[in-house]
């Protein structure tokens, strides 16, 4: 957590932490939108320099082919191998230029702003990198950590509602893979006040959690499959959105997933059911509307392709109570679908 900086004041940290490097060797990458709502407020601290890469915010545009317009507009302006990528946006600018930093010239630093609250709890740490290719989600990428990242939730303020959520769900989840405290803590959020100092508390524990994780298994051989908690089901429902053409964020499929995959832990090991119908009425209340069961049998044949899988049948991180988990626990057919019915969110 160390090259992890909590503030509310994001450009004086730019400015100190790039103090002694010249301008003309550092770069930023921007969307359309974070380029708007979030650059500005970085200037009374921190000179921008004058390489602004912009590219068009979507999901899509995590591909190559923009890969390859930042390293051509790297190499147009004579990057080095000391010069510095600052990524500011939500997570597809940080996996997007992380990537694109982790392979140019062998590998140059980068430093992340993430302007989401999914990228400020998950995916501007970890040092995940990753593009989607040939329609396949984050398909190509390294491990690859950054320089820096400064958390800064000011950004938040212009973030719509359900950007917040989707972020949401991703603190909810490594607070039920820390304790029963950070459970109910997080249970009390109030998103309405995701830019003021308290929740910066709030960002920076979940932070601790993924990065505990993280630091005890960094390629994701054993314990960090922990983090996949609600993710066997919620991919295969972003897959069943996706080629329905229907836009979901990813966060909420991961909220319906954990629904499932708590059921699944009531089932095999033993997490209490009182505490689960809880957790259940909060995602349901929150989260927008959807009821699977029409497309169980196909999110069940998605969740068996799930790359996770090491043998046969689907492979799930469950839990025993909030803070202990089971990694590579695999369920059958009938519990699954079973699970899927507990969504039930209207
Ligand atoms: N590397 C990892 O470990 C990891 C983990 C989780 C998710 N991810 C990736 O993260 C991506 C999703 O991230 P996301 O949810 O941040 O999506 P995103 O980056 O697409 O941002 C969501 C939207 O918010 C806009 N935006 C960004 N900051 C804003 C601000 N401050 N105010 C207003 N609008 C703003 C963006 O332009 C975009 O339209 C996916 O590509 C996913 O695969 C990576």
């Amino acid at each position: 957590m160390n090259n992890i900086i909590f503030t509310h004041e994001a450009g004086i940290e730019l400015k100190r932490i790039l103090a002694s490097i010249p301008s003309e060797d550092i770069f930023v990458l921007v969307d359309n939108n974070s380029r708007n709502y979030c650059l500005e407020y970085l200037q009374p601290g921190y000179i921008l320099p004058k390489h602004i890469l912009t590219i068009p915010d979507g999901e899509h545009n995590k591909s190559l082919d923009y890969v390859s317009e930042i390293w051509h507009a790297l190499s147009k302006r004579t990057a080095r191998r000391n010069s510095v990528l600052i990524n500011i946006g939500g997570g597809m600018i940080t996996d997007l230029g992380g990537f694109a930093a982790s392979c140019f010239k062998r590998g140059i630093r980068c430093v992340n702003i993430p302007t989401t609250l999914l990228a400020q709890v998950d995916a501007s740490i970890g040092g995940k990198t990753g593009i989607n290719f040939d329609g396949l989600k984050n398909e190509i990428g390294t491990f690859s950590i950054p320089e820096w990242v400064i958390i800064d939730n000011h950004f938040l303020k212009t973030l719509p509602l359900p950007h917040l959520l989707s972020g949401f769900a991703e603190m909810l989840k490594h607070a039920l893979l820390a304790d029963e405290d950070q459970l109910a803590e997080i249970m009390q959020a109030d998103l309405s006040r995701a830019s003021e100092e308290e929740f910066l508390g709030l960002i920076r524990q979940s932070v601790a959690i993924k990065t505990a994780i993280v630091q005890s298994d960094p390629r994701e051989k054993g314990l960090r499959k922990a983090l996949n908690f609600g993710h066997t089901v919620g991919h295969a429902i972003e897959s069943i959105a996706i080629q329905k053409g229907l836009s979901l964020y990813h966060g909420d499929a991961v909220a319906y997933g954990m629904i499932a995959e708590l059921y699944l832990s009531v089932r095999h090991t033993g997490f209490d059911e009182k505490h689960f119908k809880a957790i259940q009425k909060f995602i349901s209340e929150k989260y927008p509307p959807y009821h699977p069961v029409a497309e169980a049998e196909t999110l069940y044949e998605l969740m068996l392709h799930d790359k996770k899988n090491e043998h046969a049948g689907v492979n799930f991180t469950l839990l025993r109570r909030p803070g202990e988990f089971e990694t590579d626990h695999y369920c059958g057919k009938e519990d699954i679908l079973e699970a899927l019915q507990q969504i039930q969110c209207s």
